[in-house]
């Protein structure tokens, strides 16, 4: 996506590689949206951390992040001994699968990597696909994007206003978002829309991030907070609601995602508002047969006592604001039944979340 960063527009992905250095570059999003800055990831261990403490996130993003951290993490290893190599290629999955547990990108772009390895007859040779494939993911990822856009875009007319939820845009895949993505293509056929970004508490997503984008790309929008969409709905200002997805269950249609999205889910079909998803193959678990069974992150209850800020003197701060003696819990993501949702937008198409079982075929060979 073309952002103006210090007066200068310029292209970038959210996740990038230095094949030179052996670095994986990132969008610092933690920064965001008072600063934009690229830091250098230099191993990966601290390619893992970095998704675990949130400076790159986003299903699809985490995913490129783990595809590269793994060639990373190979390409580190110095040696011809294969069995040892083995030894190193299964800790580097380890390390960074356990980085963060709901979204399933990562975990499906590792093992397509590890199938790929498997043809490598040395070392190097291994540590050569190992990367091209990390590359290839990256590219399929913005071409999926790409494609939901085309699909999805015949959902945004005129005058529409589209709610959406935490942050699947850009900066959670390497370009253009998933549930973003029918919004630039709409606005690339000239329509003028207008999108209610949910805050989505407890980190703000929302606020700081599908705010920050859709104001580089000159989206009218609005931020409400959480528990405003009811309201909205009932007023009959909300005609659409678009998320993303950091699980979507192919046999069941069940959909993983940022905590909050099976309220509005709820309040859609009570309000009789259609309800989308948008999801690149690589967020399908072709395996997992219960939703009830999918991990949910509990993150730090610190998230949900208080919050991260600037001030005017411009220091990033962590404010208080609950009552001192309080605890929290800290759900990440909620799981929303197939029978609140009224598509899944994909690169192959639009589905009912129960038809995406019997185009699995179409699904896995989606090119863009
Ligand atoms: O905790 P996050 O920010 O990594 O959560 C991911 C998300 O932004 C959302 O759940 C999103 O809607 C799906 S990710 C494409």
């Amino acid at each position: 996506m073309n952002v103006t960063v210090r007066g200068r527009k310029r292209h970038y992905r959210t996740v990038a590689f230095d094949e030179k250095s052996n670095e994986v570059l990132l969008i610092e999003q933690r920064l965001l949206p008072h600063e934009f800055k690229v830091v250098r990831i230099k191993n990966y261990r601290a390619t893992a951390r970095a998704i675990t403490d949130m400076i790159v996130r986003g299903a699809g993003a985490i995913g490129a992040t783990a595809a590269y951290g793994f060639a990373q993490g190979l390409n580190a290893f110095r040696g011809k001994d294969l069995a040892k190599f083995q030894v190193h290629v299964d800790r580097v999955f380890k390390t960074l699968a356990d980085a963060r547990p709901t979204a399933v990108d990562p975990m499906n772009a590792m093992k397509d990597l590890i199938r790929q390895i498997n043809a490598g007859e040395s070392v190097l040779e291994k540590q050569e696909i190992a990367l091209l494939g990390a590359h290839a993911f990256a590219d399929e990822d913005a071409n999926h994007c790409r494609a939901i856009g085309r699909h999805g875009a015949k959902l945004i007319r005129n005058g529409t206003r589209v709610l959406t939820h935490c942050n699947a845009g850009w900066l959670a895949f390497v370009d253009f978002g998933s549930a973003t993505a029918p919004m630039y293509a709409a606005q690339e056929k000239g329509r003028k829309f207008h999108v209610f970004c949910d805050e989505t508490r407890p980190r703000a997503q929302g606020a700081s991030l599908t705010a920050w984008e859709l104001a580089q790309q000159g989206i009218s929008h609005e931020v409400i907070a959480d528990n405003a969409a009811g309201h909205l709905m009932q007023r009959g200002e909300i005609d659409l609601v678009i998320v993303g997805s950091d699980r979507t269950l192919g046999r069941t249609g069940e959909v993983a995602n940022k905590i909050g999205t099976y309220t509005k889910a709820v309040l859609a079909h009570r309000h009789k508002i259609p309800f989308y998803v948008a999801i690149p193959e690589s967020t399908i678990d072709w395996e997992l047969k219960r939703g009830i069974d999918i991990p949910i992150e509990d993150r730090h209850e610190s998230e949900v006592l208080g919050a991260w800020g600037k001030t005017s003197g411009g220091r990033r701060e962590y404010v208080r604001i609950a009552n001192h003696a309080s605890g929290a819990r800290n759900p990440g993501f909620d799981v929303t039944p197939p029978e609140l949702i009224t598509g899944i937008i994909t690169p192959s198409g639009i589905f009912k979340p129960r038809e995406l079982w019997r185009n699995r075929a179409k699904l896995q060979s989606a090119t863009d």
